[in-house]
């Protein structure tokens, strides 16, 4: 078992052997919050009270929250015991926002269990659920106690999750030009499961979130960076239900796609990101009516109802821009490249 150096308030672990148990206190009382499909996989590794929810985002929904505090109560935890997440990014927003809202605030540890919950979900704080059909509508800052990865979990996770993940790298590499060289010469072995790569890779976009969430933990300057793909990607996730990393890879693609169209981005970059999502093997292009548009009113970066976006300005650059709702559609309703 590693521990990473990171500067992050909590400790994160990397490992390949099942070994959490080492971490906990005897003297604790843990509860289990599991995803339904890992604790079909996993539940011989797994002793103790658990509630099984999702499968995936429908655990991030209030009645998940309602049988989350339904057993707290009944396993009379209280404000030193521990809420412990065991699955992906919906897992871990939906058992932290229990933990942080019950008692004001018990002890949380996130198991991730998908790539995307290793390199992102799980590190920097931010619970959620949704609420009204509308992602991440509900949701607190907490931190966990302990991140607790296992790269063991990766073994069983379908190559169409891991597919999936690598939106969220993509990201990264879009915000940070060393990761974008790394990756564009690590892809292979990523992508053909060379775990020393894949763990190589997830410390380095937990470096680079944690960087960015040192310096805006409540996410409002430069941590809505981490957004890039995001407010394009929530509408595709919500419209088609397709899944969040291969909604924010698309995003990624619309975002760079209009800042090109504005003048920001250059064609030649645009091309290196399109490039790095077909090589990730990800779907880029939606149909994208009025509909879906006016989905991206309720992104929490919107200012004075105006869309917010973040866009790429070259491979480790972003900014953010505010765009009428009309204007953003007449640029997205140009064929894409
Ligand atoms: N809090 C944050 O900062 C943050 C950041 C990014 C994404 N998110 C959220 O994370 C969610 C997406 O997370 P995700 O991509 O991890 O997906 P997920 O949690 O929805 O899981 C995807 C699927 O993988 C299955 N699964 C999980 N682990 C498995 C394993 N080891 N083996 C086999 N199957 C497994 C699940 O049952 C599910 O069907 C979204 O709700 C998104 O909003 C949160």
């Amino acid at each position: 078992m590693k521990k990473l150096d990171l500067r992050a308030g909590y400790d994160v672990y990397i490992d390949n052997s099942f070994n959490v148990c080492l971490l906990l206190d005897k003297r604790k009382k843990y509860l289990y919050v599991i995803d339904e499909m890992v604790d079909a996989l996993y539940s011989r590794y797994i002793s103790g009270e658990k509630v099984i929810v999702g499968p995936g985002e429908k655990a991030k929904d209030m009645s998940t929250i309602l049988r989350i505090y339904d057993a707290c109560i009944e396993k009379e935890l209280d404000r030193g015991d521990f809420i412990i997440a065991v699955g992906g990014g919906s897992t871990g927003d939906a058992a932290g926002f229990a933990a942080s809202t019950f008692k004001r605030g018990i002890g949380f540890i996130n198991i991730p269990t998908t790539l995307l919950a290793m390199i992102d979900s799980s590190i920097g704080g931010k619970t959620a659920i949704d609420y009204k059909g509308i992602k991440n509508q509900v949701g607190t800052f907490y931190d966990p106690f302990i991140v607790y990865m296992d790269t063991e979990f990766l073994k069983t996770l379908p190559t169409s999750e891991i597919k999936s993940s690598m939106g969220e790298v993509i990201k990264y590499a879009v915000l940070s030009r060393s990761l974008y060289e790394w990756l564009d010469n690590n892809l292979n072995d990523v992508l053909s499961m060379d775990y020393e790569v894949i763990k190589d890779m997830i410390e380095k976009c937990i470096k680079i979130k944690v960087d960015i969430v040192n310096q805006d933990k409540t996410d409002r300057g430069i941590r809505t960076h981490l957004n890039l793909g995001h407010t394009i990607g929530h509408a595709l996730e919500t419209h088609y239900d397709i899944s969040h990393g291969t909604a924010v890879a698309a995003g990624i693609y619309y975002e760079s796609l209009v800042s090109y169209r504005l003048g920001i981005l250059q064609s030649k970059k645009l091309h290196c990101i399109i490039e790095l999502i077909d090589r990730c093997g990800l779907k880029a292009q939606y149909h994208l009516d009025k509909e879906l548009v006016s989905l991206m009113s309720h992104d929490k970066k919107n200012v004075g109802g105006k869309i917010g976006l973040i866009l790429p300005e070259d491979i480790g650059r972003v900014r953010k821009v505010l765009m009428d709702e009309k204007d953003l559609y007449e640029i997205l309703k140009v064929p894409a490249i």
